[in-house]
């Protein structure tokens, strides 16, 4: 079975490390946060303000804010238009991301 890598022909960067929660992530160029944490094998990484439900990529567009999250001390980043950048910390946010 051939990979997305090969169908799509790509011939990314050297992969670089970022952050989860202090948890150390593999990313290539290119890559969103929520690409690069499907990679990883997370699905979810943000719980709603009322019943801290998990979220993670819906839309997967930019359209949903489902996919919120804090990338380097910024709340309510969008997972899935946000690209990578070596040493990135990325953290799983509650409800709005600004209760600390
Ligand atoms: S998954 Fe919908 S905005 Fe990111």
């Amino acid at each position: 079975m051939r990979t997305p890598l090969e169908l799509a022909d790509a011939h990314p960067g050297p992969a670089f490390t970022v952050t989860l929660d202090g948890r150390e992530i593999e990313a290539l160029p290119g890559r969103t946060v929520a690409a690069a944490l499907w990679a990883a094998g997370v699905t979810s990484w943000r719980s709603t303000r009322g019943e801290r439900r998990p979220r993670g990529v819906f839309c997967g567009i930019g359209v949903c804010f489902d996919c919120l999250v804090t990338v380097n001390d910024r709340p309510n980043q969008r997972a899935c238009l946000v690209p990578l950048h070596p040493g990135d910390v990325i953290r799983t946010q509650e409800g709005t991301g600004h209760d600390g």
